[in-house]
């Protein structure tokens, strides 16, 4: 067996022997192919990169088919019950898991810089009553690479380090300072002495008691979604992180540009469209109806389908047994029996099976997320916190990859050509 592929160029007649190497062929090989010296080389037509590799990639791995998920080759079901949220960063940032040493450094590195400068307050007061949390996450991340200008050094391994512990440190700091905005409430300083979880949920929700103790079973449940969200290899917002990253610019700018791809309906903005679909069809007499029109291509299932995964989100089933340990705490949420039910209907029906639309993991973490009483403008916020040290470890990867180059891909130029531009006075005369 010969690792190539061997092509004929029909309109020439000639032969060409393409490479292939880990299952794909490189596209530069493919533009070798000509009609003739000075014509444009062949290129392939792939809009969403549905099947294009961007990178080489030691971070997570996803076999859609099986539904695996395992970051740096420890499955998520293993990490989500046994391990934490910041061992898990560290090991996606690092590629390994720490030593007790290690654990302890990087948790005291992360819990000491979760303060931010006092000027990202001012200006994080200054938005509009009710802007939306995710647009105020966005713009504060981006903001704090003008609190460090140094971060554009990132040729520097010490450098990088420092600016991947600030932001995961900052995240919470940040996301949570949205909320209470739109709150009218006042914001809350990191607790230092409590958990990285625990202490968001402290800046979230303390008013004026000494010290907020959010319940361990709930702090646990986050820790997991946090888990759960923390890396999903070539997503959309990975992707823009580095996308905007192959410029070269500071990883703040780039992960900003990360937390503007999540706000995205189609992506982290899925978990709010569950909610606001399953309110809006309000009972389960009405499911029938509402699959109905999906069938008809009228809307869409949210929290069902995905990209990648074609036969169930690991994901998914974690989440769901998280809902079990939340409404032990919270009271189940009304909704969940209407999701359950829609779950159970469209996993029957011929449209969902044929199309392999199961549910993905947004279809149960809204639900989970206003069990903890978020608005649902705040569940993008928390995917945004649990995707940050995926971003950065992806970022990482990226700056230190020989093969990567600025991101430029080609297009198919579909417009007018060499048209006579007459004057507006002219035209208008
Ligand atoms: N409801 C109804 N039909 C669907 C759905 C859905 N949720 N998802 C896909 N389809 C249909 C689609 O209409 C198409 O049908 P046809 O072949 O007849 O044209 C077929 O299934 C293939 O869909 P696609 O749009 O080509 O698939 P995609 O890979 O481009 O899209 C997706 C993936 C996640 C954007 C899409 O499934 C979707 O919009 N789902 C709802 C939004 C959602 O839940 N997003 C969260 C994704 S998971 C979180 C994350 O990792 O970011």
């Amino acid at each position: 067996m010969t690792d190539s592929l061997t092509v004929r160029d029909n309109r020439t007649g000639l032969e060409y022997d393409v490479p292939i190497l880990d299952g794909t062929i490189k596209a530069a090989d493919v533009g070798k192919i000509k009609t003739g010296e000075d014509a444009p080389g062949l290129a392939v037509y792939d809009p969403g990169f549905v099947n294009t590799a961007s990178c080489r990639s030691s971070v997570t791995f996803i076999d859609g088919d099986k539904g695996i998920l395992e970051y740096r080759g420890y499955p998520i079901e293993q990490l989500a019950e046994k391990s934490n949220f910041l061992e898990v960063a560290y090991l996606l940032v690092h590629g390994a898991l720490p030593t007790k040493a290690e654990y302890e450094s990087w948790v005291h590195e992360i819990t000491y810089h979760t303060f931010v400068h006092e000027n990202v307050k001012g200006f994080m007061e200054g938005f509009r009553y009710d802007a939306h949390p995710m647009g105020m996450l966005m713009a504060s991340v981006g903001a704090l690479s003008t609190f460090y200008p140094d971060a554009r050094n990132i040729s520097d391994a010490d450098n990088r380090h420092m600016q991947i512990v600030r932001m995961i440190a900052k995240m919470p700091t940040l996301g949570a300072w949205s909320y209470r905005h739109a709150q009218g409430k006042p914001f809350v300083y990191p607790d230092n002495e409590l958990s990285y979880t625990a202490n968001f949920l402290s800046m979230l929700f303390k008013m004026s008691e000494q010290r907020f103790e959010a319940d361990p079973r709930l702090v646990k449940a986050l820790d997991v979604l946090f888990i759960l969200h923390a890396d999903h290899e070539q997503n959309c917002s990975t992707n823009a992180v580095r996308s905007v990253g192959s410029s070269q610019v500071d990883p703040y700018s780039a992960v900003a540009a990360g937390v503007a791809a999540l706000y995205g309906p189609l992506h982290g903005g899925a978990n709010e469209a569950v909610l606001r679909m399953l309110r809006r069809i309000g009972s389960k007499e009405n499911i029938p109806d509402f699959i109905k029109g999906v069938k008809d291509g009228n809307e869409r299932l949210m929290g069902f389908g995905h990209r990648v995964y074609k036969n169930h989100d690991p994901r998914a089933q974690i989440i769901k047994k998280a809902c079990d340990d939340v409404f032990e705490v919270t009271g189940v949420n009304p909704l969940l029996e209407i999701a359950q039910e829609l779950e159970k209907i469209a996993l029957e029906d011929e449209y969902f099976v044929k199309r392999k639309l199961y549910p993905n993991v947004d279809f149960y973490s809204g639900l989970i997320y206003e069990a903890f009483q978020f608005p649902p403008e705040m569940f993008t916020v928390l995917f945004a916190i649990g995707r940050t040290p995926g971003w950065l470890a992806q970022w990482l990867e990226l700056v230190q990859d020989k093969e990567q180059k600025i991101a430029r891909p080609k297009q198919i130029y579909t417009g007018d050509r060499t048209l006579d531009f007459v004057p507006a006075a002219e035209r208008w005369a």
